[in-house]
């Protein structure tokens, strides 16, 4: 499977990638559904929601500065130097990751969307200013803006729209592409879930890597089990000179 996959990465003008938690899972950062993917008994989508942002801003945040914690301290692996590899080789590349760690930005890679925001930033409840946002951990919970309204994660929740430009950018990247890799997502987080199928329906031909089997093996035209830390790279491997 592994060197069919090469083939047609050798045959490929251009590659988009996709990523979601389990390519950061090496790194050390739980995934959102997996065993460990629990916090103090709560699930993902019980915190990640506006709703639960209004009546409880303190949990929300006390969740969010836990992940800053663990993710302060991360370090792109080998699945995310792969990637970055993938867009020196391709002249043609882009990557659409839902994971809100920055760890791809931390190799560098420049083609890029972070569809569903980034931890480090933050905006102002009140007048929408963004800004960064390192202290961790905070000493104020929830912190607050210059203006003195309590600031949000520039995040994506559930039941929010993903701002326009990024839906943009991703949806030229699937028109372009003709090979999709999709790595280390449950594919169930719509809109990019269905993100697959649309490269599929353009006649693009779609990689999955995943340490299991997920909605995507359906529409997969190969799906290649195992570590992204190590499938990415083989993959890279075969493509060196
Ligand atoms: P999930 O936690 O739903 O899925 C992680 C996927 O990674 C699973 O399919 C695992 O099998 C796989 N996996 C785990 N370790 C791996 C490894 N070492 N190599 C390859 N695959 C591995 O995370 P996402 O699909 O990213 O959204 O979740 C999508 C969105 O739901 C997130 O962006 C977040 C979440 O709620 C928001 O916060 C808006």
């Amino acid at each position: 499977m592994i060197d069919k996959a090469i083939e047609r990465l050798k045959k490929t003008r251009s590659l988009l990638i996709i990523t979601g938690a389990g390519i950061s899972a090496e790194s050390g950062i739980p995934t959102f559904r997996g065993a460990d993917g629990l916090w103090e008994n709560y699930r993902a989508e019980e915190l990640a929601t506006p709703w639960a942002f209004e009546r409880d801003p303190e949990t929300v945040w006390r969740w969010y500065d836990w992940r800053r914690g663990i993710i302060g301290k991360a370090e792109p692996n080998k699945g995310h130097l792969a990637i970055k590899r993938f867009e020196e080789i391709f002249e043609n590349f882009f990557l659409i990751t839902q994971n809100v760690d920055g760890l791809h930005a931390k190799t560098g890679i420049k083609n890029m969307v972070e569809i569903h925001g980034n931890l480090w930033r933050v905006c102002c409840t009140r007048d929408k200013r963004t800004f960064m946002l390192t202290e961790h951990p905070l000493k104020i919970v929830p912190p607050v803006c210059e203006c003195g309204s309590i600031v949000r994660p520039d995040v994506v929740w559930f039941g929010e729209s993903i701002p326009g430009e990024y839906i943009q950018r991703s949806y030229e990247a699937m028109n372009r592409c003709d090979t999709l890799i999709v790595a280390g997502t449950s594919g169930v987080v719509y809109p990019v879930a269905s993100f697959p199928q649309m490269v599929k329906d353009n006649g693009g031909f779609v990689i999955e890597v995943n340490i299991e089997e997920t909605p995507i093996s359906q529409i997969a035209d190969i799906s290649l089990y195992g570590a992204s830390g190590d499938i990415l790279p083989m993959l890279v491997k075969g493509l060196e000179p």
